[in-house]
């Protein structure tokens, strides 16, 4: 059998990590090893945004860059359909396996398939239902696309059903996401929290203050939703200087995106000088797991954070008015309150979670295993 993997953007990384394993580990036991194929289409280039992620998850290099890089959605997708359309030419395999919803995921699944070749989707039956998401719209094609849908949670296998997918197409496999927490959260212990804050703070910043062993918060933003627009993103700003900071220090890891438009709309010195919040590059996956563990409260619009907080039993602040993980909200026994971007909703929810001790919670299948059921669903498919 002949596997095509693909990865774009950063969640990718974390994502397809444990399944490579998995490949790894099948291939070490068995006699009918499995010919597989990784290929990076590129969306994400800069070394904190892919090639670390490589490194630090130990993850094999891709086989293949397609060397996208960034552009409008219709350019990241078509380009990477254009080329990606070579590799499956090229290399004949029998399924490409495709996760989360970034650009990638939509364009591979559809060259694939116009190719007549098997795809499998891990992240399957997730639903905002806000198509104003483009994450929405890669995941409704792709699923609508895929041969093998494999749901983290029961939410996206009831979803998969009401949208008429048979129910054999769908295996319900946990998280996968999880499989990579678990794998890598004793690694956290030998990070100098110090350290992690030096080198990756963006420019020179007062930092003495800062005690992580106080109560801190995590922000985290990149959607266009919410950095996009300046009568959006700078009441943010100054909600977070003027209002959580005065009640706890603050960390921003800052992701190229949001930081480009911060500039643009010249919010970036205020925050620069602003002693209650550190301001950091992207970092690292098991850097921003040790903050993670180690904070009282986030602040997010990542689905991936939702998740990884639910697991650790992190408040979770989600900056968004609807969620594709409806398993992570408090109302269903998880740590995240929807608060769009609305300041007095976030206030509200700030107030009620920030002397919240969540236990970890994890949700079924949501275990480290994910990755072995993803694999077995693959192999037993007929
Ligand atoms: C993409 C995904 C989003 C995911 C996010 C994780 C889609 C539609 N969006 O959003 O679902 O949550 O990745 O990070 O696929 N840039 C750099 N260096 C890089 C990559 C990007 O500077 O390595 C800058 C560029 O200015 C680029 C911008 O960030 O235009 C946005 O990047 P893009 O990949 O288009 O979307 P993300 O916002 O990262």
């Amino acid at each position: 059998m002949k596997i095509i993997s693909v990865v774009g953007a950063r969640p990718n990384f974390i994502k397809i990590s444990p399944f490579i394993k998995e490949i790894e580990k099948y291939n070490s036991l068995s006699r009918n090893s499995i010919s597989h194929i990784l290929v990076h289409t590129g969306q994400h280039y800069d070394n904190k945004m892919s090639l670390n992620f490589f490194n630090e998850l130990n993850i094999q290099k891709p086989d293949i860059n397609l060397n996208i890089g960034s552009g409008s959605h219709s350019e990241q997708v078509g380009n990477t359909m254009i080329s990606f359309e070579k590799v499956l030419i090229e290399k004949k395999p029998d399924w490409v396996v495709v996760v989360g919803d970034v650009n990638a995921t939509l364009a591979c699944s559809v060259a694939a398939k116009k190719m007549k070749i098997k795809v499998c989707h891990i992240e399957s039956g997730l639903r905002s239902y806000d198509k104003s998401m483009p994450e929405e719209i890669n995941r409704l094609v792709t699923d609508r696309l895929s041969d093998l849908l494999l749901t983290p949670d029961k939410f996206s296998t009831d979803n998969l059903i009401k949208e008429g997918v048979k129910e054999n197409r769908i295996v319900f496999v946990g998280n996968i996401m999880i499989d990579t927490l678990f794998n890598n959260i004793n690694k956290v212990n030998n990070i100098s929290f110090k350290e992690l804050i030096n080198n990756n703070l963006v420019e020179d910043q007062v930092i003495s203050n800062f005690n992580y062993k106080n109560n801190f918060g995590i922000i985290t933003m990149h959607r266009p939703s919410n950095v996009d627009f300046k009568n959006i993103l700078k009441p943010l700003v100054d909600f977070f200087i003027n209002f959580v900071g005065k009640r706890m220090p603050l960390i921003w890891t800052v992701h190229p995106r949001t930081k480009k438009q911060l500039i643009k709309f010249k919010l970036w010195d205020s925050l620069l000088y602003c002693k209650d919040i550190i301001i950091l590059e992207p970092l690292g996956y098991l850097e921003m797991l040790k903050l993670n563990m180690h904070s009282q409260i986030m602040f997010t619009d990542s689905g991936g954070l939702q998740e990884e907080c639910t697991v650790l039993g992190t408040s979770c602040i989600t900056l968004r008015s609807n969620t594709e993980r409806p398993i992570t909200l408090y109302e269903n026994g998880g740590v995240s309150l929807l608060s769009g971007n609305d300041l007095n909703s976030i206030k509200d929810n700030f107030n009620l979670l920030v002397n919240k001790n969540f236990k970890s919670v994890k949700p079924e299948l949501w275990d480290g295993k994910t990755a072995k059921r993803c694999l077995d669903a693959i192999l037993s498919y007929n």
